[in-house]
């Protein structure tokens, strides 16, 4: 085996907590995804009672863990999409019942009741009763068919190769990773859907397809593609593919009746339309509602549905022009066409407006659109923040995101309402995450990266789940149980975006990356280029003028936001500079100048870097050799990062403005 378990690692428990209908599982409920439930708790069992575990279909004498389906179980579901998904697990006298309100539910009862046996709370937690909140919890694979990854980190695709398809053995622990956190829906190719995968959802790679779609239901995951807008011209004989134009509506419905054919559970489609060079319906003068409504209307027949992605700009940008705002672009185009979209199209809008930086405000578009379903994207894969040689744990991000209150229905209508469908009653919304796994023996590069992918799925299931939590829970699932391992990891975890924050691009202002790339500092290798991602320094100082007298992106935002973002004084400090041109000497609360908070945060960010590495190497001994040597491995590197980025942050603004640095550090000339 060339692959780590990762939190499914399952160890032995002690004997005192063994309790005794541990071993004897009866499942009462039929069909592929209650067997594997079944499966899966003797696997998980047998590993952790060191003993060998069978499944019983029968009621026994001895106490047991009943395993069974209760379709009329009452929950607090707020829609039917979310009340099937229903779990309770509770004891009766010395047997235990996991009840799942559908197979799929009892499932995730399942994966749910064998974490907290390993993680010793079943005493503390039951009776434990859950509704998932986010409807659809939904992975993003950016992998293409020749086998490499797109802003993939950790080795090569394990679904392709050469444009064949892969199937093996890592692809079945790949599902059961992705069921064990409660993924309901995988897209298994790139949103750039070059030649050869537009041929996927034709003959000549269904079949294959369809190995991976069997092999997610059995896990209760639906499987959907990435398709190419213009698919009827590179596989058909139609000249366009206006999607208003009958020839192509019909080449749709017939391509999508075909794909229902082979594969009658396919989940449905995402999209990348008229962006960063993709085809779509602005080349026929029609809107994203013509088109996602089109692809919907081929679909909604078979009970599918159409992802369509808001990551649309202009990506042909002049740094001369100062009022073009990259930032604005999704609300611009999405926001006049709320409630002109299909029940089954969800918009599938990243997290802010620019893409994935390290720190960006939310989008505006959350708090916007109250009539269209809606997706949160965000990347797991660290594109921006590391790529998974650096430790960036990104679940306080993610948090910090659900958690903002877009006041589009007075206060309290947060992110994550919205995207759970508990402000406007949708149940066809959720969570998507462009995933950070390879062929990598660990999966994910850096072994600490996992603590991302399991953290989204966790936060998707439950985002009431504090960072803490999760970093403990993954902690102790995959590398030790041990409080002196514990004390190391979650404070090294949760406090790593705030490390990686600090000597990267300050307050806000983001890019500042090699370009195309995307690791390592180069100040000015965006700022002339077309891809409209300025910061705008000068000598007086820096910062994007985003007010109404600038680019007017702050009125997107409702009240308060609006004016508490367009304002120096009242403006998020972590954000001052994507807001606002901020002179180097101008004071921030902490008493500081801009300049001095640079020459600051990224002096801080190194010494912080070297606290780490020394607090990891307490763990030698601790954790296997090969997380610990990977690991090791990575800080080293992630060192000379945050050294490079240190000393050519410094030294541009230094260069910039000629102020000194007030603790007479080292800034090279
Ligand atoms: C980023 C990323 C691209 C990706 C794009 C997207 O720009 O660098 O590789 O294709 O996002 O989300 O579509």
């Amino acid at each position: 085996m060339n692959y780590t378990k990762c939190w499914l690692d399952y160890q032995p428990i002690l004997e005192e907590k063994k309790k005794s209908c541990y071993c004897h599982p009866v499942l009462m409920a039929e069909g592929v995804v209650a067997k594997t439930a079944g499966e899966e708790y003797c696997i998980a069992m047998s590993e952790m009672l060191g003993e060998p575990v069978d499944l019983l279909y029968d009621i026994i004498e001895e106490p047991s863990v009943c395993l069974e389906v209760v379709e009329d179980m009452e929950t607090d579901a707020t829609n039917d999409a979310l009340a099937k998904q229903s779990f309770k697990i509770h004891q009766e006298e010395d047997s235990i019942i996991i009840s799942g309100k559908s197979a799929e539910a009892l499932l995730q009862g399942v994966f749910t009741f064998l974490r907290m046996v390993a993680l010793d709370q079943i005493d503390e937690k039951m009776p434990y009763t859950c509704t998932p909140v986010m409807p659809l919890r939904m992975m993003n694979h950016w992998d293409d068919m020749d086998g490499s990854i797109e802003r993939g980190y950790s080795g090569r695709s394990f679904f392709y190769d050469d444009y064949e398809i892969l199937y093996n053995e890592r692809t079945e622990m790949y599902a059961r990773m992705m069921a064990s956190i409660g993924t309901n829906a995988i897209v298994i190719n790139n949103v750039n859907v070059h030649e050869k995968e537009t041929y996927l959802i034709t003959d000549v790679y269904l079949q294959q397809v369809k190995q991976y779609t069997d092999l997610f239901a059995k896990y209760g995951i639906k499987l959907f593609m990435s398709v190419n807008f213009a698919a009827p011209m590179e596989l058909g004989d139609i000249p366009v593919s206006d999607p208003l134009n009958p020839d192509v509506i019909q080449w749709w419905e017939k391509a999508v009746k075909h794909v229902y054919e082979v594969i009658p559970n396919f989940g449905g489609f995402l999209v990348k339309a008229d962006s960063e060079g993709r085809p779509g319906p602005f080349t026929y003068g029609r809107t994203h509602a013509d088109g996602a409504n089109m692809l919907a209307k081929a679909l909604a027949p078979h009970g599918g549905i159409v992802v369509w992605r808001c990551f649309v700009y202009n990506c042909g940008q002049d740094w001369r022009d100062r009022k073009t705002d990259r930032a604005r672009a999704a609300y611009d185009h999405f926001m006049e066409l709320d409630g002109t979209f299909d029940d089954n199209v969800i918009l599938q809008i990243k997290n802010g407006p620019m893409d994935f930086q390290v720190r960006e405000p939310v989008s505006p578009l959350f708090g916007g659109l109250k009539k269209t379903n809606m997706m949160l994207e965000v990347q797991i894969a660290q594109e921006y923040t590391g790529q998974q040689i650096d430790l960036c744990y990104l679940i306080p991000m993610w948090k910090e995101i659900l958690a903002f209150d877009t006041y589009a229905d007075d206060e309290g209508t947060t992110v994550e309402k919205i995207v759970s469908g508990q402000s406007y009653g949708q149940s066809v919304c959720g969570m998507a995450g462009v995933i950070n796994t390879g062929d990598d023996e660990n999966w994910t590069g850096n072994d600490l990266a996992a603590a991302n992918l399991y953290g989204f799925g966790r936060l998707s299931m439950e985002p009431s789940l504090t960072a803490e939590e999760i970093a403990e829970e993954w902690s102790k699932l995959s590398l030790s149980k041990e409080k002196e391992v514990t004390d190391v990891v979650v404070p090294m975890l949760c406090n790593s975006w705030s490390t990686y924050e600090k000597y990267n691009a300050p307050l806000g202002i983001g890019w500042m990356v090699t370009p195309h790339y995307h690791y390592g500092p180069d100040i000015d290798g965006y700022e002339y280029d077309r891809w409209g991602t300025y910061h705008r320094a000068d000598l007086h100082g820096i910062g994007v003028d985003r007010t109404e007298a600038g680019t007017g992106y702050v009125t997107q935002y409702n009240e308060p936001w609006r004016s508490i973002y367009a304002k120096k004084e009242t403006c998020p400090e972590e954000l001052l500079l994507f807001f606002h041109y901020v002179p180097y000497t101008y004071v921030l609360k902490t008493g500081k100048t801009l300049i001095q908070h640079i020459y600051d945060t990224h002096f801080e960010g190194v010494e912080e870097v070297e606290e780490m590495q020394k607090q990891w190497t307490s763990l030698n001994g601790k954790i296997s050799d090969r997380a610990f040597e990977c690991v090791t491995e990575r800080l080293a590197r992630q060192l000379e990062n945050a050294k490079e980025w240190r000393d050519r942050v410094n030294t541009y603004f230094y260069r910039k403005c000629g102020i000194a640095d007030e603790k007479n550090r080292n800034i090279y000339l």
